[in-house]
């Protein structure tokens, strides 16, 4: 009798033994997949402080002072860094862009716009290196145009014609800056109001100017403008580029995409005679990766006189749409710039007028060539050309286009 109760107490033993061991078992698993979330939950943590110390890398905006004007204005220069290293100064002279980083396909970093050291050399200044052009960025034909029948008679400073905006052009005037620290990037915001009569045009302009650096190597451009009359407008930017180096040579082998099937011809003033006139065969045809030197010197009239290429081409795709347009590369460097915009051509200079009689950064003389420009705009002389896209802002109305310069590196 004893035996059997022995026997079944050992069972039963046995059996809270087992059931002991089962619970430990599962204690254990919980414990692991508890310790499984704890180390997920760090990841996470660990991944989020990256993040925001990335973020904090990227937001470096530094201001120093640049000089003063003439009459006493102070002007300074900011530095926009992203957190690729990439770095964009500008000052709020012309709102124009003094240098521009960007790395080769090693990595290391150059100055890929041309201009000059200190502020003395761009009050001086006739090329428009690096600035903001307005009111209407290009020419208008004697100056002159009609608005609801009444003639507005512009600044001549091209010959007979107005060009950038006129004697004293928005890349000519001081600029209020505000820096600006973004998630993906820093931004310098440019405001200035245009008096009523400036220039010669009609209406009291607010104008803002949005440079961003993108932690994706982006240089974005955000135009905007309001008037209290109605009157005409086109912005654009005017850095040259040359993708080797700043003072590295000519562009001639840089190679060179336009999405463009046509391009506007220009009389012996450069103002365009209306006609839009099909790329093909001639030497306008970017639409295929070509050097830009490979038929600048053809006996082609329009070539003749720009003395280069210095013309508008007719952007493809729909105006008011941000789209790729340009792209332009440098085979020694690697450096790749695309060009995507809203507006509906591009001014291609090819940097003709620079003969070496300009000493820009680090002493570099710039040569003929020795940088090219790819400015977003509406066409030229478009207040006389009914044909063309509109630049009349109406009061009331918003004026708005975006540009970029996309920056890489290939092999
Ligand atoms: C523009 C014009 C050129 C020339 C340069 C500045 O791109 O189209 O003709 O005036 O600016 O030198």
């Amino acid at each position: 009798m004893n035996t059997m109760t022995n026997r079944r107490s050992r069972i039963s033993n046995h059996r809270s033994q087992t059931s002991d061991l089962r619970s430990q078992i599962t204690n254990f698993r919980s414990q692991i997949t508890n310790f499984k979330a704890l180390c997920l939950a760090l990841l996470c943590g660990a991944m989020i402080l990256l993040l925001n110390s990335d973020a904090r890398a990227q937001a470096k905006i530094t201001k120093e002072s640049f000089g003063k004007t003439a009459d006493g204005q102070n002007v300074d220069l900011y530095t926009l860094r992203n957190s690729r290293g990439a770095e964009v100064r500008i000052t709020n002279y012309g709102g124009t862009v003094t240098s521009l980083k960007m790395p080769d396909r090693n990595g290391t970093f150059a100055d890929i716009v041309l201009g000059f050291d200190n502020l003395d050399d761009y009050l001086k200044a006739t090329a428009y290196f690096g600035a903001i052009i307005g009111r209407y960025g290009n020419r208008i034909g004697k100056g002159r145009f009609t608005l609801h029948g009444v003639e507005y008679k512009l600044a001549t400073n091209n010959g007979e014609n107005h060009l950038h905006g006129g004697i004293k052009g928005f890349d000519k005037v001081v600029w209020n800056a505000k820096p600006l620290k973004l998630a993906n990037g820093a931004a310098l915001v440019l405001t200035y109001l245009s008096k009523d009569g400036e220039e010669g045009y009609p209406g009291n302009l607010s104008v803002k100017v949005v440079y961003t650096l993108t932690n994706t190597n982006d240089l974005k451009i955000d135009y905007s403008a309001t008037t209290d009359k109605d009157t005409i407008v086109n912005l654009t930017h005017h850095s040259y580029f040359n993708l080797a180096g700043q003072g590295n040579g000519d562009i001639l082998n840089h190679r060179l995409w336009i999405n463009a099937a046509r391009f506007t011809p220009t009389d012996a003033g450069s103002i365009p005679t209306g006609e839009l006139r099909n790329v093909h065969g001639t030497p306008f045809d970017f639409t295929r990766l070509t050097a830009i030197g490979a038929r600048i010197n053809q006996d082609y009239e329009q070539l003749k006189l720009g003395k280069g290429y210095d013309h508008n081409f007719v952007l493809n795709g729909r105006m008011g749409v941000l789209r790729r347009v340009a792209r332009a590369s440098d085979s020694t460097s690697g450096r790749v710039m695309e060009v995507w915009t809203t507006e509906p051509g591009i001014q291609f200079y090819s940097g003709n007028f620079l003969d070496g009689t300009l000493t820009g950064k680090d002493g570099k003389v710039y040569q003929q060539r020795s940088g090219f420009c790819l400015e977003t705009q509406h066409y030229p002389d478009s207040p006389n050309k009914p044909a063309f896209p509109a630049t009349l802002l109406r009061k009331g109305a918003r004026y708005h286009t975006t540009t970029i310069y996309r920056f890489s590196a290939g092999r």
